[in-house]
């Protein structure tokens, strides 16, 4: 399959002018989501990127009556040894940006054990729970400077499954500001849904702004589709909605945007 076939399967490209349009773009995606099914199950991401995000959701939880209560969440990650109440654990992440500030049931909403005593019976218990909960309706995704989707460090084979994956330093290093600085602080190791789970997902949302994700971007959306890049992976996916910023998007080919941008 040429990467232009694979490019053309693509349901939406939505580049918006900056951060704060693309963020609120993906929002509105997630509250459409909701208020189609108030039980509707989410698959969620952390990371600077969707701060924006959550804190849409938290206004038009406040200003619209979006509830919450009936979403079942499953996150993409957390970081191996860090337990739920640590400060720089994804738990502690979800609950100051969307649980909190929503009416979210504690009940409905998961991530992965990062402190598990066993953590492959972890992996295999989370891939059991989002079975359970009938599966993912819209799964929302970042793009880490590897590459990645969720912590699926390059390589990740399409396949791969909820597990414990070692951090690329380069992951470290992008998320040391949130350790103080120092990338040694950052967890060796994560518990992540796999790209196999992922590609299970009914819908995927996948949303990047800001310059630093312009090469990787182009190389997930127009290279080869690839175990090197995880997020590549989404183009075998029949139901994928990218929003980006305009600086996210500046090094996608012109072809590929003018496409892209009028399919659907
Ligand atoms: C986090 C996750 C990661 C991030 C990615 C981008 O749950 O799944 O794939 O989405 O690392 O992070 P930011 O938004 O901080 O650049």
């Amino acid at each position: 399959m040429t990467s232009s076939s694979l490019s053309s399967r693509f349901g939406r490209l939505l580049i918006l002018p900056d951060p704060d349009a693309a963020t609120a773009a993906a929002a509105r995606l997630i509250a459409q989501t909701i208020r189609n099914d108030a039980r509707a199950v989410l698959g969620l991401a952390t990371g600077r990127t969707m701060e924006g995000v959550y804190a849409r959701l938290a206004a038009m939880h406040r200003d619209e009556a979006l509830s919450f209560s009936g979403v079942t969440t499953f996150n993409l990650d957390e970081y191996v040894g860090l337990s739920a109440s640590d400060p720089n654990s994804y738990h502690h992440y979800m609950r100051t940006h969307l649980f909190d500030p929503v009416d979210a049931d504690p009940a409905r909403v998961h991530l992965p054990d990062g402190a598990a005593a066993d953590p492959g019976a972890e992996c295999a218990a989370y891939e059991r729970a989002i079975r359970a909960a009938g599966g993912i309706a819209l799964q929302l995704l970042g793009i880490g400077d590897t590459g990645h989707i969720g912590f699926n460090e390059p390589p990740s084979a399409f396949d791969t499954r909820t597990r414990v994956v070692e951090l690329d330093e380069a992951t470290r290093r992008q998320n040391a500001p949130m350790f103080g600085g120092d990338p040694e602080a950052v967890p060796r190791e994560a518990i992540t849904m796999g790209v196999g789970t992922i590609l299970e997902s009914k819908r995927l949302l996948l949303l990047a702004t800001g310059p630093a994700k312009a090469a990787i971007l182009a190389a997930a959306l127009e290279g080869p589709v690839t175990p090197e890049v995880s997020a590549s992976a989404i183009r075998l996916h029949p139901d994928v909605t990218v929003v980006l910023d305009t600086d996210a998007a500046a090094a996608l080919s012109p072809a590929f945007k003018a496409r892209a941008t009028v399919a659907d």
